[in-house]
């Protein structure tokens, strides 16, 4: 691998370029290149990621005219209302339907500025700039943009796909380390859901990823990159197979709305979420418990929690009845037969579903 990388997710018209690496911030011309040109900008971040990142990356748009908006931080605040922060934003700057909006931050930014650029004047142009390694390996790829709901995770929301990502790695020398281990979450979820090698990479390499080694960091954004942009190349709009990008999430989406929105970092949520898929696919698909045993001492040695909070099995029931993939009244889960190879399936037995949640989160709240 050299240092840098351009992956291509590939989408007729609307494909894009990954570009993976770093110094890309301060590479000229890579930035304000990649957009339409001319277009006036809406660099969208928040309170945090601004004051670090907001001037590299005002200096990678020289040339545009850039208007600023800073979001509160926080899980706690990608709901509607910060939603028309941005919009209003917008509206303030005099941003016409060509402008761009670019969002620098991680997945809460870049889903809550991609929804305000798939609302604005029914829809303008948005780059992503992901800070964080979850960002980094998932959310910024693949045009899912939204916000939260009191009653659920990501309820609303819009398919938008960016016009390019740009995944400087430099940016990831300040995120705070349990940032950086929720991240490494959605890293093994690649390996679990459809690489065993990659895996096992993982197994032996996830003491360099908490180290930061950049070479180990490079090869484990690119990895994961290239696995969701052939998924989302195939299946866009999650009609069947990108739904397996969804392991661990029905768990993991329950006990971060029901911890409450921040409680449990997005990354966290998904650890437990998968320990307790995989735990589940041992009972009702033969999943080898030495599999299960694996994927808890991987999580286990990433620094990731794998007991879920005890909401309660009929809220986390509750809970999970309101996932995205629930059709036709039935939970369907993303479950698996190994390491690297996971189904999509509602061909389970309900009181086992119950059964598990009642050992693992408690019978009552
Ligand atoms: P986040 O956006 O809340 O960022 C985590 C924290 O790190 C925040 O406090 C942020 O301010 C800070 N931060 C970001 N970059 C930093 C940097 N370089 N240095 C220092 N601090 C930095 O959380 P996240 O884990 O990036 O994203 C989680 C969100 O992404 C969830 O809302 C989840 O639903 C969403 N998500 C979306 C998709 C998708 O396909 N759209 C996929 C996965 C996750
Ligand atoms: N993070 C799941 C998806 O993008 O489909």
């Amino acid at each position: 691998m050299t240092d840098t990388d351009r992956l291509n997710i590939d989408l007729g018209e609307r494909s894009y370029p990954i570009h993976i690496g770093p110094g890309l911030l301060g590479q000229p011309g890579l930035l304000t290149g990649s957009l339409p040109g001319g277009a006036d900008v809406m660099l969208v971040s928040n309170e945090t990621v601004m004051p670090l990142w907001g001037a590299r990356a005002e200096a990678a748009l020289a040339g545009r005219r850039v208007a600023r908006c800073v979001l509160p931080d926080g899980e706690a605040h990608k709901t509607m209302a910060t939603l028309g922060v941005v919009l209003d934003a917008l509206v303030e700057a005099r941003m016409n339907r060509d402008c761009i909006v670019v969002a620098l931050g991680g997945g809460v930014v870049g889903d809550i500025a991609g929804f305000a650029a798939a609302c604005y004047q029914r829809g303008v142009a948005y780059a992503q700039v992901p800070t964080t390694l979850l960002a980094q390996v998932d959310s910024s790829v693949g045009g899912k943009t939204g916000v939260n709901h009191p009653g659920g995770k990501n309820l609303i929301g819009a398919f938008h796909q960016p016009v390019v990502v740009i995944a400087d790695t430099d940016t990831l020398g300040t995120l705070p380390d349990r940032e950086l281990r929720a991240g490494i979450a959605e890293v093994i979820k690649y390996g679990v859901l459809g690489d065993a090698d990659f895996f096992g990479w993982l197994e032996h390499n996830v003491g360099r990823l908490l180290q930061r080694e950049p070479k180990a960091l490079g090869y484990a954004i690119r990895r994961s990159c290239e696995m969701k942009a052939a998924i989302v190349g195939r299946d866009e709009r999650e009609q069947g197979e990108r739904a397996l990008l969804n392991l661990g999430h029905t768990f993991g989406h329950a006990i971060e709305s029901g911890a409450g929105y921040g409680a449990w970092l997005h990354g966290e949520a998904v650890a437990a979420g998968m320990l307790l898929a995989a735990e589940f696919s041992r009972r009702v698909r033969g999943l080898p418990g030495v599999d299960v045993a694996r994927l808890r001492d991987l999580l286990v040695r990433a620094g990731l929690p794998v007991d879920p909070p005890r909401l309660g099995a009929a809220r986390a029931l509750e809970l999970m009845r309101m996932d995205k993939k629930v059709k036709a009244g039935r939970i369907r889960l993303v479950l698996m037969d190994r390491i690297g190879e996971a189904i999509l399936t509602d061909d389970y037995p309900p009181a086992a579903l119950e059964g598990l949640l009642a050992e693992a989160m408690g019978e009552a709240a």
